[in-house]
């Protein structure tokens, strides 16, 4: 990896961004809608991971979530109020297709077809992600990702919700994070459908990619949809100048960003990741003209950012407090004999590092190793602790801050060049945090689970303002 020397962060007392950048906030279905059985629904991994003693934090599952699927009107109203535009949410494919095959469920189709009415009227941009982690659950009994028929039957889907939503949804994004669907999914088993076999999870990787390829060929030959990718990509960032650390960083930044954005931009896997992995597969999962397939045109890349990684080639002389909790770079598939450091003093309350930087390094390093997509930020955000004050009010000065450094670090990344056209906050409303449940508030907006109460946070009365002007004060 080059290691460039990064925009100094800004210092200037108001940033404005251009009068056409996006601002918008994202949510995904199984993270708020509930109403899990409701109109014909199947069952997704999700439902039945969640069911599973000991999986989520307090036992929590995917209902009654933050309710939207009963109070999508009530959600849109509360975007237009705050003055956000452009909403990113993802279509269940178990509502659509509740087996993951054959016929659509004609109640699931109207549910999203009413949401997008919706969203128009209010005069709000529709950006909906075909594949936010509910996997019909038969596809999962029939092999899941790691089956290549998955990618198949994944097309077909997104054929179908095309064909109802495309006369009035442009903007489409196929897969979120394919790297924690693969890998979370199927090798750490932190996320449904809980299996740990590293072997299994990188084919789920390629059928991921295959997925989106053949949804993104199957799209584009109903009309002229914008069609993007969302991938969490990471700065892998070396503990030291030592070679032991370096090539860390190379392996670890290997399977996590390159594994995902090589095939995708030059139709390839990187050499000296398969090299890395041959003791673990020799990817015969992948045939003839897939990387063609997965290299198939796209308009923008979504950039899902949190923090950063810090890794050392050993745990060797460091001392033990600034290692991870978990010490070893086990979720980074062939890394396990990586070591994690805590980088930041800085830290969200779920313990994340706080790095701004982060993202400014990773949209200017995009911009020069994969250059010619348009940039989204399509997630960035914080969870903390909130509590709601005697008045009614959240104040959450924490995430406004983390979210202001965030704006900033993309504005810089703008200066220097990247071509960054948009930021989606994540998220607009708190909701089931996947392994975390209920525990974690990522919203800006806060949802009473007793009463279903919505309370506008003031971090989101200032992003609303900065959606409103697309001006950041000092
Ligand atoms: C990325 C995922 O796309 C989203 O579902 C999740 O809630 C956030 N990260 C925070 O962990």
């Amino acid at each position: 990896m080059d290691t460039p020397a990064w925009p100094e962060p800004e210092t200037t007392t108001e940033t404005r961004f251009p009068t056409d950048f996006v601002w918008g906030a994202g949510t995904a279905a199984f993270q708020i809608e509930g109403s899990t059985r409701a109109d014909g629904r199947g069952v997704s991994i999700w439902d039945t991971f969640t069911a599973q003693p000991g999986r989520i934090h307090g036992g929590d599952t995917g209902d009654p979530a933050a309710d939207h699927y009963r109070r999508y009107h009530e959600d849109v109203a509360l975007l237009r109020s705050m003055g956000v535009d452009h909403y990113r949410f993802s279509l269940a494919w178990p509502r659509i297709q509740p087996t993951g095959s054959g016929p659509a469920n004609p109640a699931g189709l109207d549910f999203y077809d009413r949401l997008v009415d919706d969203l128009l009227a209010a005069g709000i941009q529709p950006w909906p992600t075909l594949y936010h982690w509910d996997l019909p659950q038969p596809l999962e009994d029939a092999g899941g990702w790691p089956a290549r028929d998955t990618a198949l039957r994944f097309a077909e889907y997104a054929a179908i919700a095309h064909q109802r939503l495309g006369d009035r949804v442009t903007a489409w994004s196929t897969m979120n994070e394919p790297w924690v669907a693969a890998f979370l999914g199927y090798a750490s088993g932190q996320h449904a459908p809980g299996r740990r076999e590293p072997a299994a999870a990188l084919a789920a990787a390629h059928h991921l990619l295959l997925g989106h390829g053949l949804a993104a060929t199957a799209i584009r030959e109903q009309g002229t949809p914008t069609i993007g990718i969302t991938l969490n990509t990471q700065p892998i960032r070396p503990n030291d100048g030592t070679v032991a650390d370096i090539d860390a960083a190379r392996r670890v930044d290997g399977i996590r960003n390159r594994f995902f954005l090589d095939p995708l931009y030059h139709g390839r896997y990187p050499d000296d990741v398969r090299a890395d992995l041959a003791g673990i597969t020799d990817l015969g999962f992948v045939r003839e003209g897939d990387l063609p397939t997965i290299a198939a045109p796209l308009d923008f890349l979504g950039v899902n950012y949190y923090s950063p990684a810090w890794v050392a080639g050993s745990a060797e002389g460091i001392d033990p407090r600034l290692l991870e909790p978990d010490g070893v770079g086990a979720d980074y598939v062939g890394c396990d004999d990586v070591t994690m450091l805590r980088g930041t003093e800085d830290r969200t309350d779920q313990d994340w590092a706080v790095d701004p930087g982060g993202l400014t390094e990773m949209l200017v390093r995009l911009a020069v190793d994969y250059p010619g997509l348009p940039l989204y930020v399509t997630e960035c955000g914080a969870s903390y602790r909130d509590e709601v004050g005697s008045d009614g009010t959240v104040r959450d000065t924490d995430r406004r801050a983390f979210l202001a450094s965030h704006v900033r670090a993309t504005h810089t990344a703008l200066r220097a060049g990247a071509p960054v056209k948009g930021f989606f906050v994540w998220t607009l409303l708190d909701n089931f945090e996947w392994a975390y449940g209920y525990s974690e508030r990522f919203g800006i907006v806060y949802v009473d689970y007793e009463t279903q109460a919505r309370i506008v946070k003031d971090s989101g009365h200032w992003y609303g303002e900065l959606a409103k002007t697309g001006v950041l004060p000092a």
